[in-house]
Parts: C-alpha cells; structure tokens; sequence
C-alpha cells in the first residue's frame, strides 16, 4: 500500500509503499541509514544487509543525494529515530539517479548561496516548515471569513489608480502610451465590493515599489482585506483581533511538528492567543517611544506628527508579549481616504496593529470617509487626480455608509510566527529590490 510519510504511524508493523527522495545517508557496520523526504514529512529508512537483496544493499550504499526513490518496508517504532517511526526497508527502486552532485550539501551555506537555489531549497527542512505554516495560514484565513459569512472578492491586479501613495506604484505599459499600476491593495475595490454583498475580502498579491532593504518589505507580497459595510472603527479592531488569534491557535493546534524544526517556541506565541491586546494612541505611543529614547542612544526619538519608522515600530511592539495596536495617527501621514476622528479633526479614526518581540506592523486599517464632499478633497489635497476615482466617488453617491476595512500581510505574519529574522524567508520566491532571481 502506497502511504505518505506523515501518516506512516498508522501502518505500525505493516509493509508500505513510499516514494520520495534521498535527503541525506550515512553506513554503520551492516546498515545503511537513508534519510528520506516526500513532501508530508522526513523519515529515516534502514536498509540492513540480509533484509535485502544483496544488491540493493550495496546500491544504497551509493546513491547521490536527491535521488527519487520508491522504497518497500515495515513501519517500526523507534525511539531513537528522528520522529519516533523508522522504515524497514525490503526492497527499493531507484526512480531517478542525478548524475551530477547536488549544490546544497549537509554544511552550512550562506543565505544568498541558499536564496539564489531556492528552487532546491525548497526541499530542505526550513523552508518545509515556513511554507507549511503559510499555506496554513491561509487556509485559516479563507476558513475564518467563510465562517462568517464574508464573500470572497477577487480584486483587479492591473489598476489606474494608487490606494497607499503614489510613491511606490510599479508602472505598466499598457495600449498608445496608456499606463496602469500594479495593485498596491485591493481596498477600493473592496469598497466596491461591501456596498454590493456587504462583508467581503480580497487576498492576493499586491505591489510596491520600494527601494528599501529592510527585513520586512517584499516587492511583492500577499494581503489579505476584508471590508464591511457599516463596520465602525472599534468593531474593525475586534475583527482583526479575532482573525490574529484564530491564525495563532490554528498554526499552534496544527503545525507544532513545523514550529518545532524553526525551533521557535510556541510560548512566545501562546499571548496572543488572550486578549484584549492592548491598545495606544498615536500619542501614547510617540510618548512611549519618547521614554525608551531616553535610555536607549540606539533608539532615535520621534517628534509629534511623524510616523513610526521600523526601530520605533520594533522598541514599542518589545514592549508586550502580544500584539498591540497603534490607533488614530494624525491625517497628515496617513492615506487619503481615512475617516476624521470626530473627537479630533486633525486625526484618523486608523489603526496599526504591531506582532511583539520587535515584528512590527502586520496589519493597517481604518473607517473610510462616507462623506462625499469630504472625500473629495481629500483627494484633492492630496493631489490626486480626480477623475480617476470617480467610480470610487460614486460608491460615497449612492446608499453611501460608514464602512471600515483592514490589510493584514501574509508574509510579515508569517515571519511573526515562524520567528524568521527576514521575510524573505517566508514566500516560495521572493522579489525584492535586491533580488529578481529565480
Ligand atoms: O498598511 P498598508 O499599506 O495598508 C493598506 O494597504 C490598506 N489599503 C489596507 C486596508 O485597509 N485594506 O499595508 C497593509 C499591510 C501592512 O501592515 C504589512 O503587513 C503589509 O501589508 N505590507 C507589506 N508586506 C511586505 N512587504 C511590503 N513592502 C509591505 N507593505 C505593506
Ligand atoms: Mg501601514
């Protein structure tokens, strides 16, 4: 019978059928350990003279790391076997034998040899654990907004217009030296979307063109944002609050064995699984930042009115065990299209939320203006051009209503949570302004 490797506990003493590939081998005396892999998980198979044809013992004893095997054996418990489970083998057939030797070998290699083989790198066992936690992540993310009724929104990649700032768009050439942008957030089509079906969300790749080197910006990356109709701020940041620590106890509940080979410790994550995650104003946290300045000469302080650049960012979110919001920064520096606090003009009714041990922001959201003609001049003063967003205009003419929505990172969560130092590390292929390749 044909079984995956994560499932081979079931077959205790049972012969199975598995294929994979050859990750590693070593011989002692008249055994030949073979580390395998096959997607599902790793698992060490012992081929012992005498339990196999004489010929495939000696053939094991030769076969190049990454060869593709189909291996026959007996499930065994083993205590001293990496996973607790070993493979008995009884026979193997070679599927594919490289004949040249593979680049990544058991020594360490440095982070840009390894990027630049991420096609290969793949296979080993970091990356196997942090792709494994995304693609949970996701899951989780599609499951917790299917719960409650939101719709699934597929937002345009090809755009005419900016969301987050004309600064960083990557321009495309489209027909007779007309331009479009790559989507740097879905949210004005979400917009568009809550006012149809009421709560929705978009999840997909967006863009930005950001000249920067930092551990958390990506050129591209993947953003999940819901919107809904009649949402004031306060309910935003409870819903982002839910969907934080849904994602928390869904990697926790289903991907230990993953956490376990990043050797993060899941009692770092196990606060955010509480709330309320605490909360600070703008204010608060400038004051906050101000203080840890005192004593830190490392920590540039930060005058009232400007935004938290990323040592900021990091020294406050140090500050909890949990994540923790940010909220109403002042209009000035935020996006054109946030909704004035009613206490103070001069602020947004926004919110950042921070990932502890120094992440920073995963999420950015607010209430969106409702208000035609306020609307309208805020993209005026922010110097946009008008008739491009008429059509946004449009949703603030018919049934217009207060409507709040949010984009959380996929990448930067995962860097959260897998405990990554980079979020490089935590998409298949990364693109960034130092690296287009493969
Ligand atoms: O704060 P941002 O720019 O918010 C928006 O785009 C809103 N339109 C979202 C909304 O309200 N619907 O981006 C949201 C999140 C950030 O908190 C961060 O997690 C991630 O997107 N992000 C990036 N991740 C990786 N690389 C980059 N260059 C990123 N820029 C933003
Ligand atoms: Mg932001």
């Amino acid at each position: 019978m044909r079984v995956f490797i994560e499932e081979v506990h079931r077959y205790l003493d049972q012969e199975v059928l598995l294929r994979g590939w050859l990750m590693n081998r070593r011989s002692k005396g008249k055994i030949h350990f073979l580390i395998l892999r096959d997607g599902t998980g790793f698992l060490q198979a012992t081929v012992a003279r005498g339990e196999v044809p004489e010929e495939t013992f000696l053939e094991a004893d030769h076969l190049p790391q990454e060869t593709a095997l189909e291996v026959v054996g007996l499930v065994k418990k083993d205590e001293r076997a990496p996973g607790g489970y070993e493979l008995s083998v009884r026979g193997l057939r070679v599927l594919h034998k490289p004949q040249e030797e593979y680049p990544i070998g058991p020594k360490e290699h440095g982070i840009d040899f390894l990027m630049d083989h991420r096609h290969l790198w793949l296979r080993h066992r970091r990356p196997w654990a942090v792709l494994r936690i995304r693609d949970e992540l996701e899951r989780a993310i599609h499951e917790f907004f299917a719960e409650r009724g939101f719709l699934r929104f597929d937002a345009p990649i090809l755009t005419p217009s900016a969301v987050e700032g004309t600064t960083d768009l990557f321009e495309v050439d489209l027909f007779d030296g007309e331009k479009a942008y790559l989507s740097q957030s879905g949210q004005l089509y979400a917009e568009a979307g809550a006012l149809a079906f009421g709560k929705v969300y978009t999840f997909g790749p967006t863009f930005r063109a950001e000249r920067s080197k930092t551990r958390r910006h990506l050129l591209e990356f993947w953003m999940v944002e819901p919107e809904v109709a009649f949402m004031t701020h306060e309910e935003n940041m409870a819903l982002q609050e839910e969907l934080v620590r849904h994602l928390v106890a869904r990697v926790l509940e289903r991907r230990a064995k993953e956490l376990e080979v990043l050797e993060r410790d899941p009692k770092a994550l196990e606060p955010a699984l509480e709330g309320p995650y605490p909360r600070l104003t703008y204010k608060e946290a400038v004051a906050l930042v101000n203080r840890l300045a005192e004593q830190d000469p490392e920590l540039p302080p930060i005058p009232y009115g400007d935004d938290f650049g990323a040592p900021q960012e990091a020294a406050i979110s140090r500050q909890f065990d949990r994540p923790v919001f940010i909220e109403r920064y002042p209009a000035r520096i935020k996006a054109f299209y946030m909704e004035p606090d009613p206490e103070d003009a001069e602020l947004v009714l926004n919110d950042d939320l921070l990932a502890p041990e120094g992440y920073g922001e995963i999420i950015g959201g607010s209430q969106r203006i409702h208000d035609l003609e306020l609307l309208r001049q805020r993209i005026r003063a922010f110097g946009l051009p008008e008739e491009v967003y008429d059509w946004y205009l449009d949703l603030r003419r018919f049934g217009s209503v207060p409507h709040s929505g949010f984009g959380l990172g996929l990448e930067r969560t995962v860097a959260w949570v897998c405990g990554l130092s980079h979020v490089r590390e935590a998409i298949p292929f990364p693109r960034m302004y130092t690296r287009m390749r493969p």
